[in-house]
């Protein structure tokens, strides 16, 4: 479908540089549009090409950043970490797979903008408003110009052009379905327990404070204080869980604890009261949505509080969720104190950590 604007056929308000005098005799008048400035690729031809030139530029190099991206995911260790200015020490995948995408991305997104701003027709066409529905005629054209450029662009005739062009975008998004390998292994039971599960009775494990490294004693939890906390030495790691440890950073995402005290008399759940000791109770650090650590409290109301969606748990109640997308309450340590007084685990929490999944059972 085609509309002549040229200025001959617009009515007069619109037409470029006609509203001027219309608008000194009334303000509110149409003042139609700017008079068309042609740009330096209208004039210039040699400007035309460099232009052309540098688009089809940032094209190729969005390729070739792809290429990058799918090559980087292949070649580089998952676990190489590299120093880069001014961002320090990172893994070398992510950076490179960040990188290579990011380029892709941009190149291709600044391309269609030079494209657009010095080589697509930049004169503005006011269209009318007309009826939804076309009328024969119109329609007629629409479908003679349908077949007409069906014809010329010989989809149909050019098969092999066209099934390799359907098979190239079919294939496309294989690009994102490799990406899907990070997803596995399954957890299969390893999201069940945690390194507190070798505490037990004969064997406890003691609670050590993640900004002083020491054990803990229950005079150490002031009422209204939240204290950290990670497991201490136990059969398998005979020094504590260390950050030097290999797997510290899995274990830590499992086993990282949040002590709070409060008046015995003021925990609503008797069951929360029996897991703790004179009023410190234990629960995971991890929220039950998807698993950010839970940093702020609030010792008045109890309310401890995920900063990443906002779940609120009433840890005076049983760490009961009153408040966000969290599924479940957060689960609790229970402890008491060793022959010395320091406070120790004696299990793992009362229900598996983290957020929901498929496997989970309470
Ligand atoms: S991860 Fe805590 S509210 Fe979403």
């Amino acid at each position: 479908m085609s509309h002549d604007m040229s200025d001959d056929k617009l009515p007069a308000e619109h037409a470029e540089g006609h509203g001027e005098a219309a608008v000194a005799d009334n303000p509110f008048a149409d003042p139609g549009l700017p008079a068309h400035e042609p740009r330096r690729t209208d004039v210039d031809e040699r400007a035309e090409k460099r232009a052309e030139r540098q688009v089809s530029l940032l094209f190729v190099v969005s390729m070739l950043a792809t290429i990058g991206f799918i090559a980087s995911y292949v070649a580089i260790d998952p676990d190489r970490i590299v120093y880069v200015f001014p961002l320090g020490h990172i893994n070398a995948l992510n950076f490179a797979l960040g990188l290579t995408l990011g380029v892709a991305l941009f190149c291709i997104g600044a391309g269609a903008v030079h494209w657009a701003r010095t080589l697509m027709s930049d004169v503005e066409l006011p269209s009318e408003r007309h009826p939804i529905e076309a009328d024969e005629e119109t329609r007629r054209e629409i479908l003679e110009q349908w077949d007409t450029g069906a014809k010329e662009s010989g989809f149909g005739r050019r098969k092999l052009i066209r099934n390799t062009m359907i098979g190239s975008m079919a294939m496309v998004p294989l690009a994102g379905v490799v990406l899907l390998r990070d997803l596995g292994p399954l957890p299969e039971k390893k999201l069940e327990s945690t390194g507190w599960s070798e505490a037990t009775a004969a064997a406890p494990i003691k609670l050590i404070d993640m900004n002083t490294n020491e054990p803990m004693m229950a005079s150490d939890i002031q009422v209204g204080s939240l204290t950290f906390a990670k497991p201490g030495p136990s059969a398998s790691r005979p020094n504590g869980l260390q950050e030097s440890d290999e797997d510290f950073q899995q274990a830590i995402a499992k086993d990282a604890l949040m002590l709070i005290r409060i008046q015995p008399e003021d925990i609503k759940d008797a069951k929360s009261r029996d897991l703790g000791f004179e009023g410190v109770l234990v629960f995971s650090k991890i929220c039950t949505h998807v698993g950010c650590p839970i940093s702020l409290y609030e010792q008045q109301t109890h309310h401890a509080l995920c900063p990443c969606h906002q779940s609120t748990f009433d840890l005076s109640d049983g760490a009961r969720v009153i408040f966000g997308p969290a599924g479940h309450p957060l689960p609790q340590l229970k402890i008491t104190t060793d022959s010395l007084g320091y406070l120790v685990a004696t299990g793992d929490f009362s229900h598996p950590v983290g957020p929901s999944y498929w496997e989970r059972s309470e």
